[in-house]
């Protein structure tokens, strides 16, 4: 993978030629702040290294892509049982889409539509303080990105909890049907802030390595579990975006409004990408363009 580095330096100068960023998310007002011109990626391959581009050191707010770590938890703490309050579809619908739950009685379709990562947060919230629940995602994220230098951004969880109206109402709607085991604000406290984790490319580009499914890189998570969430990133992990995601880029992908997605390629690598300016769905415009693009040139797909 001599030519990794030259690439990513193509993609990167090719990334900020047309000067088409799109607009960063506006219904989280820190998010709306951020300059949309940036654009990073880090690559962590299977043997170890790393090759990067652009802006890789700097902190961005991960968003969504920690409901990958979240659901990682709450399956080690109560295995199957999770799929009784949450199904394993993909959603053709927006992230914060609340016409399915009603339809659906409650049951959301995915763990990483906002209303699955809810219930998916609850489950790993159940029985304890907010406060130790957000200390063991924190600890599985910087395990899994071997770096303690993990943080979260009290500012964006603070602004998300101010402008939450939709999920607040998915919370509520989620208590109605019996779906909710602590309070909708306990839950929703612990999901704003796991949401509000920045890393850099760098970090998360790390933190995906136990999704490759190589053994020596992490046993954070067993084999046939690490294969499963990788069914539910590719089928599920850009939302009503999944479908084009697989055809386009062809490997697993979990997204975040921030404007990161973190990219594996089974056996091969682990890709963080990030650049705020999103696409229609709300996942990032230049990271799905760059993720193509190096598919396409690696010859990356699971297909
Ligand atoms: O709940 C929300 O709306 C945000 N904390 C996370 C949404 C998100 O990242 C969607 N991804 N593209």
């Amino acid at each position: 993978m001599a030519n990794l580095n030259s690439l990513l330096r193509d993609l990167d100068a090719q990334m900020r030629e047309d000067g088409n960023w799109g607009e960063p998310a506006n219904y989280i007002p820190e998010l709306a702040r951020v300059d949309p011109a940036q654009f990073g990626i880090t690559v962590v391959t299977a043997d170890g290294k790393v090759f990067s581009a652009g802006d890789t050191d700097t902190l961005f707010s991960v968003q969504s892509i920690t409901k990958v770590f979240t659901l990682a938890i709450a399956l080690g703490r109560s295995g199957d049982q999770l799929w009784k309050r949450v199904g394993r579809e993909p959603s053709g619908r927006a992230f914060n889409s609340i016409v399915q739950l009603e339809r659906e009685e409650g049951r959301p379709r995915n763990p990483f539509i906002n209303a699955g990562a809810i219930v998916t947060t609850d489950e790993v919230l159940d029985g304890r303080a907010p406060r130790d629940a957000l200390a063991e995602i924190i600890q599985f994220i910087r395990s899994a990105a071997g770096s303690n230098e993990i943080h979260i951004n009290e500012a964006v969880a603070a602004s998300e909890t101010e402008h939450g109206h939709r999920n607040f109402a998915l919370a509520h709607f989620l208590a109605s049907f019996n779906n909710l085991k602590s309070t909708p604000e306990m839950t929703l406290g612990t999901y704003f802030h796991h949401c509000a984790v920045e890393m850099t490319t760098t970090q998360l580009a790390h933190a995906g390595r136990f999704l490759m499914g190589v053994p020596k890189m992490s046993r954070l998570v067993s084999m046939a579990r690490v294969r499963r969430l990788n069914a539910l990133m590719l089928t599920c992990g850009h939302y009503d975006g999944s479908g084009d995601f697989a055809y386009r880029v062809g490997i697993p992908g979990k997204s975040g409004v921030g404007g990161g997605i973190l990219a594996i390629v089974p056996g091969k690598a682990s890709v963080a990408v990030w650049s705020p300016g999103l696409n229609t769905y709300g996942n990032s415009n230049k990271g799905t363009e760059a993720l193509a693009l190096l598919a396409r040139k690696m010859n990356w797909s699971i297909f």
